[in-house]
């Protein structure tokens, strides 16, 4: 007898989020549940965990019925929920945000010194070496990710774990270490209910998988039982085939392998000489107009350092950027817009949406003023610019008047890349870090388009960062590897390709 839900609802006012959703979880089990952006994951999930109160239907663990859960009432019945959206307190150390509300006995002799011993075992135990000491803020969000998760693991008994997108964060060895961690769970007889927009992890990991689309159950089934194709299909409205490589880059594939590619190239947009900063450096390299170049690295690459350094956020130490040969060194993000250079963050909700505007205003917010004639707003035009970006980026609900704390995870990570998209006349360089985090596979190819025809269409010089090789080679035409705070492989044509870069950013010694 596990977890059974039986045909839950939801709505907010009109909107019908959560149709009759049934769900069973088996005890000694992971769970998927997997669909689109704005399917009713996250909606169900709180209801779960007494985040939300269900409108009808029944939730009962073990036979016994949960009636009104409250987030208390969830963890003390033993479910342990971790929220698509973190709820660390960002000015405490990580060892009291552990133990908030349970600290032990006399904190300020020996409690302390017990609780951060505590705190770096509990920690360990999942394979982070965190400080835990160190105030959460400082912290990279993946790492953050783990603390919340050692957090609720430290939190009494677990009969239920739920996971709502964990891994969008994390790297490739974080990911590998929950795994671990959650598998030691389900022989335990834990049941694990994971969301997740990465395909291949759900036939790593889990044992049954259930699809929502639009609040209803759509699929429900063994993994075992499933293919690949399976899942896009169910999982993406109307079912948006997977785009495969650019034609440039299938064209390319015929060309001579090893000669390097001398295809004339555009005007170059952005230079950047010589380029120190925080856990990188000294980096080289130019954008050409109109071209997208990933840039791959695992964690710690200092990948996201160097996005962040041209974005404007960190100080470079040494070196130079030139737009368009004009000197650009980014001093603040304020000060890099200004230039024409760009950054959307892979932190982006935390760091670049106003939770209580509207969509319509989020997106609109830094050009509003260019929107406006003689100081006044003009809707009209505002509305026809939200409509457009909308359509172009699927945004669900396309409605401008919805705030943006009302919008689901993946909507709100399109958002900040339709806000760049909007002022796009400005842009001469756009730094996207991990621009498909949280956004799912139908909605994937939209964004590559809306950034390739933003390319082509202004000329810009788009650097792409990720952490996942098979984005990049679906994207870009050119990809630079980053290891150590080094560009140590760059990759042309038919060279980008998953086996070079995993090869080159992990430095495999004798492979070919
Ligand atoms: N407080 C709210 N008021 C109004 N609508 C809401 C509210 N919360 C969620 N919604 C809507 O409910 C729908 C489902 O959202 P939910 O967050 O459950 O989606 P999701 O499946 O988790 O998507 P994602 O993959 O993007 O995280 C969305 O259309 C969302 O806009
Ligand atoms: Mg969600």
């Amino acid at each position: 007898m596990g977890l059974v839900v039986r045909s839950l609802g939801k709505s907010y006012g009109a909107a019908e989020v959560l149709r009759g959703v049934d769900l069973d979880l088996r005890p000694g089990t992971v769970h998927a549940l997997l669909g689109a952006n704005g399917a009713g994951k996250s909606t169900l999930i709180k209801c779960l965990g007494g985040v939300v109160r269900p409108d009808r239907g029944a939730i009962t663990l073990g036979g016994r019925a949960l009636l009104d859960l409250t987030p208390s009432s969830a963890l003390d019945a033993g479910i342990v929920t971790i929220h698509q959206h973190q709820s660390l307190i960002q000015t405490l150390s990580v060892a009291d945000n552990i133990f908030l509300g349970s600290e032990l006995p006399r904190l300020r002799g020996g409690g302390r010194r017990r609780q951060n011993r505590l705190t770096r075992d509990l920690l360990a135990r999942i394979g982070a070496q965190i400080d835990p000491r160190t105030i959460v803020a400082t912290l990279p969000i993946g790492t953050r990710q783990l603390v919340e998760i050692a957090k609720a693991l430290h939190r009494s008994k677990v009969e239920v774990l739920i996971l709502d997108e964990p891994t969008a964060a994390l790297s490739e060895r974080e990911t590998e270490t929950l795994f671990r961690e959650i598998a030691g769970l389900r022989d335990a007889g834990v049941m694990t209910l994971y969301t997740t927009h990465r395909l291949a992890e759900v036939f790593r990991i889990a044992d049954d998988v259930t699809v929502i689309r639009d609040g209803s159950v759509i699929l429900q089934s063994a993994t075992k039982r499933l293919t690949p194709d399976d899942l896009v299909a169910s999982v993406s409205r109307g079912a948006a085939p997977v785009p495969q490589a650019a034609p440039a880059v299938a064209a390319a594939v015929t060309a001579a392998v090893t000669t390097a590619v001398t295809a004339p190239r555009a005007a170059v947009v952005a230079r950047i000489d010589a380029l120190s900063g925080p856990r990188f450096g000294p980096v080289s390299l130019a954008l050409h107009a109109g071209e997208i170049v990933g840039l791959f690295g695992a964690v710690g690459s200092g990948r996201s350092s160097l996005m962040e350094t041209l974005g404007g956020r960190f100080a470079a130490t040494a070196g130079q950027v030139l737009i368009d040969g004009v000197q650009a060194k980014p001093r603040s993000p304020r000060h890099a817009m200004r230039r024409g250079v760009f950054l959307i963050p892979a932190d982006r909700t935390q760091q670049a949406l106003c939770a209580t505007l509207t969509a319509s205003d989020n997106l609109l917010l830094s050009s509003l003023y260019k929107i406006a004639h003689a100081g006044v707003r003009r809707f009209r035009r505002e509305a026809a610019i939200f409509r457009d970006i909308a359509q172009r980026l699927d945004l669900q609900p396309a409605n401008p008047d919805l705030a943006v704390e009302r919008l689901s995870g993946g909507n709100q990570q399109k958002l900040v890349i339709g806000r760049v998209v909007a002022q796009s006349r400005d842009v001469r360089m756009l730094l996207v870090d991990e621009p498909t985090q949280g956004v799912d596979v139908g909605a994937r190819a939209k964004i590559y388009d809306t950034l390739s025809s933003l390319a082509q269409a202004t000329g810009c010089a788009i650097l792409l960062a990720s952490s996942e090789a098979e984005e990049i080679v679906r994207t870009c035409r050119r990809a630079l590897v980053l290891r150590q705070g080094h560009i140590v492989g760059e990759f042309e044509g038919a060279q980008v390709c998953e086996h070079n870069l995993l090869r080159s950013a992990h430095q495999f010694v004798g492979a070919t």
